[in-house]
């Protein structure tokens, strides 16, 4: 049967979700994993429909935490970490949590980005980056073993709690030969971890548990090497 997503991929061209997905069929994350739904994956949901994430978010985020930045600051970061990631050597690829694609058309080589969010995939589809999507859960991810070279997650391992992560980890090793994160730094003052409160135009209220990275504690955690080690911004390859 035709799922929504036979129609979001129509575009993709000759290298299709079918050469690495498990199984015919998709995570149902609104369906038989529904009742799991955390309340973050409403909030990236129902914030994709609110617009593109820019630099003045950013900006607006560090800020909350107290920390003194600038855009420039900021956008000097994203485009070092945009440089490496394009220069990483080309490969096929799963990028999990790929979001709206703030990273997906950067990737070198051919792969899949896969997210919870439906409203994030159209997103993602509807620019520039011409990677397959497909909706699934980062903890269970409907890829065979072994199926691509390299998993890449940006800013979602950082939402992962201890238990999560460590299941993250384990799929990503179970899919994939290298896993490359991306995520926040952390700068002085601002905490490890936290739960925060995220607000959407409508006034709703969610929570999000966030966590800010050092990057040689990440490589330490992950059993990789540091890539890059910024106030706003780490990646590390392992
Ligand atoms: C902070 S956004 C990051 C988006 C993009 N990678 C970036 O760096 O801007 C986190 C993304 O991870 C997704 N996400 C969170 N938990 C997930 C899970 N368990 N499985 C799949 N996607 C998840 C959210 O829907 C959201 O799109």
């Amino acid at each position: 049967m035709a799922s929504s997503f036979d129609a979001v991929n129509s575009a993709c061209g000759d290298w299709t979700p079918s050469e690495v997905l498990g199984s015919a069929k998709l995570v149902g994350v609104t369906g038989e994993h529904g009742a799991e739904r955390p309340g973050s994956w409403e909030y990236y949901d129902r914030r994709a429909v609110e617009g593109t994430r820019t630099i003045s978010h950013a900006l607006a985020y560090w800020k909350g935490l107290g920390v003194q930045a600038t855009a420039a600051d900021i956008e000097a970061e994203a485009a070092e970490v945009r440089r490496l990631i394009r220069s990483m050597q080309p490969s096929t690829f799963v990028e999990v949590g790929a979001g709206p694609g703030t990273f997906t058309a950067d990737l070198p080589g051919s792969g899949v980005a896969l997210d919870q969010s439906d409203a994030v995939l159209r997103v993602l589809r509807s620019g520039s980056a011409s990677s397959p999507v497909v909706r699934g859960d980062a903890l269970r991810l409907p890829i065979r073993d072994r199926a691509v070279a390299r998993v890449f997650a940006a800013h979602i391992y950082g939402l992962l709690t201890e238990e999560e992560r460590g299941t993250f980890v384990r799929e990503a090793r179970r899919i994939a030969e290298e896993l490359v994160v991306v995520d926040a730094g952390r700068p002085p003052g601002v905490p490890a971890e936290h739960w925060q409160h995220r607000t959407l135009g409508g006034g709703e209220i969610f929570r999000v548990f966030r966590r800010h990275f050092d990057a040689v504690a990440l490589a330490a955690e992950i059993d990789g090497r540091p890539r890059f080690s910024g106030r706003f911004y780490v990646m590390v390859t392992a």
